[in-house]
């Protein structure tokens, strides 16, 4: 499967106008390069799969979407789900795509890219070792990071519409392909309940912002992230930009539900728009 978006467009369109032949493109958003021929009618790719210009137009339209190429048929990498009511799609950036859900980028985008965004992340809760839960899939960032040093990671995510768009991504490879990552499809909220206590030595809580999952803030969740929690373990939680107004306001609410749960010595890492928090 090949997946392009606007840049790898350009680069086409740019070729045609300079000149037929050979160059290089990212078939996979920027992990490998292949060889692409440039000709009066589209553009063939190694696997002889055809790309014509008008697709190639289409692709270069779109600011925000991502294509995939398969079988000879070019689709937008977007849906709708049924379970959330929400549009889902595909977003490039610079590095490793996000996942827009509702419009909203499920990873930081502005000054970063995903992949830094993820290792941010992961570096205020370092060393990651043990078992670890993450509670919220997404595009499986944060499970493939945790994996290169946990010995199992738990990924939960509420929306088989956002793991089959994961599928497509292929930055998500690992995701599926890794045996330390486990996954479960559901509601973290209630899934959590079924864990024993004190079952994870780390829990990454990556949630997407509160308008869209409110319940994922909740003190009721925060009192099952404690009580899975082994003893004298960390937890990340994301928040969003702590300088910002809205930021602010939501990590008050955070801290505090956290310390009535019995969490303490919670530190506030804006750099990685969350809170680390001990059990
Ligand atoms: C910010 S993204 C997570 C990004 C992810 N950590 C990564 O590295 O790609 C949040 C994800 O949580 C999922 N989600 C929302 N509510 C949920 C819930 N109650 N239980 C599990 N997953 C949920 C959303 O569908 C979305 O995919």
């Amino acid at each position: 499967m090949i997946v392009l978006s606007r840049s790898q467009a350009d680069k086409l369109l740019n070729a045609r106008e300079t000149g037929m032949g050979t160059i290089s493109v990212t078939p996979d958003l920027g992990l490998t390069k292949c060889e692409v021929n440039v000709g009066e009618d589209g553009v063939r790719f190694p696997d002889v799969q055809w790309l014509g210009w008008d697709e190639v137009m289409r692709i270069r339209s779109s600011d925000v979407g991502c294509f995939m190429l398969e079988e000879g048929k070019l689709r937008k990498i977007q849906t709708f789900s049924e379970h959330t009511n929400r549009h889902i799609s595909l977003m490039p950036t610079d590095g490793a795509p996000t996942l827009l859900v509702a419009g909203f980028p499920m990873h930081r985008i502005k000054g970063t890219d995903p992949s830094q965004d993820t290792l941010t992340k992961i570096e205020t809760i370092s060393p990651v070792i043990g078992r670890v839960l993450d509670t919220a899939t997404g595009l499986g960032y944060t499970a493939i990071e945790a994996s290169k040093t946990a010995e199992v990671v738990i990924t939960i995510e509420i929306d088989p519409v956002v793991l089959e768009i994961a599928h497509l991504n292929p930055w998500s490879k690992d995701l599926f392909e890794n045996p330390k990552i486990e996954q479960l499809i559901g509601d973290s909220f209630e899934v959590i309940q079924g864990f024993e206590d004190g079952s994870f030595s780390l829990i990454i809580h990556d949630p997407p912002t509160f308008s869209l999952a409110g319940e994922l803030y909740s003190q009721a969740f925060y009192h099952q992230l404690y009580r899975v929690l082994e003893r004298g373990s960390r937890l990340f939680h994301y928040i969003g930009d702590l300088e910002s107004r809205s930021g602010k306001r939501v990590a008050r609410g955070v801290v505090e539900r956290l310390r009535e749960v019995g969490f303490n010595c919670i530190r506030r890492h804006p750099e990685a728009f969350g809170v680390v928090g001990v059990r």
